[in-house]
């Protein structure tokens, strides 16, 4: 019997991992928030000082990455890390590793031992694409980047981080362009998707559609 799987992709900031927790949570899913793995690897290398142009490196780093998810904390070494791999800039050195073929191909076992029973989210950028192309339901999720930009914005302000709109959609806009633009899997709707833009919608609708998608799948 094979474990279902949701696979939600999407830009930065589109609302992915808030959106996809929810509904695991919902359904009594597990649940993997992949970029926290790219993140991972890239706040390691800052601190034992590896350059993010030495792939091989990268990739011996994220194999035998020493992390652990516990009731919604990130463990790098035993250490709690929660707060800093969300920093901005271990967002922005993980999309630069991200682009290396060895650092994504040293993650893929990591990212498949998070299916098991009853079930599984995924969010990331190549969920349904790479990782579990025979998901069950396959959902990208996206928001204009002003939008995605003004709760980015918003997130910030309530951890007391000054950003201004106009830096943020910069940022956003200059990852999207790597993550579409690399060459390994790139950031695109898998085939099947459903396409899902939440410019328009609050979390509470965007996890209703998701859920309604996949009681309409199973
Ligand atoms: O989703 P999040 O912003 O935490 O991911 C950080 C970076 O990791 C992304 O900008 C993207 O470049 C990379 N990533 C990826 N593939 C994934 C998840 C994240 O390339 N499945």
């Amino acid at each position: 019997l094979t474990v279902p799987v949701i696979t939600i992709d999407g830009p930065t900031a589109s609302g992915k991992g808030t959106v996809a927790h929810r509904v695991a949570k919902h359904l009594g899913f597990h649940y993997l928030d992949s970029g926290a793995l790219y993140r991972l690897t890239a706040l390691s290398a800052a601190q034992q000082g590896i350059s993010l142009e030495d792939e091989a490196a990268l990739a011996d780093l994220a194999r035998v990455l020493p992390c652990q998810f516990v009731k919604g904390h990130v463990l790098l070494d035993g250490e709690d890390v929660t707060d800093a791999v969300r920093a901005e800039e271990i967002g922005v050195a993980a999309s630069k590793l991200a682009v290396l073929p060895k650092v994504r191909q040293a993650l893929f076992d990591l990212q498949v031992a998070f299916r098991f029973a009853p079930g599984l989210v995924a969010d990331g950028r190549d969920m349904g694409t790479v990782i579990f192309p025979d998901a069950l339901q396959k959902v990208y999720l996206t928001a204009s980047v002003e939008a995605r930009a003004g709760r980015r914005y918003k997130q910030l302000k309530e951890k007391g981080i000054s950003a201004t709109m106009e830096d943020l959609v910069k940022d956003l806009a200059e990852r999207d362009a790597r993550d579409i633009a690399r060459t390994a899997a790139p950031l695109k709707p898998a085939p099947g998707a459903v396409i899902l833009d939440t410019s328009e919608l609050t979390v509470d609708e965007s996890v209703h559609a998701v859920l309604a998608l996949y009681a309409d799948a199973v």
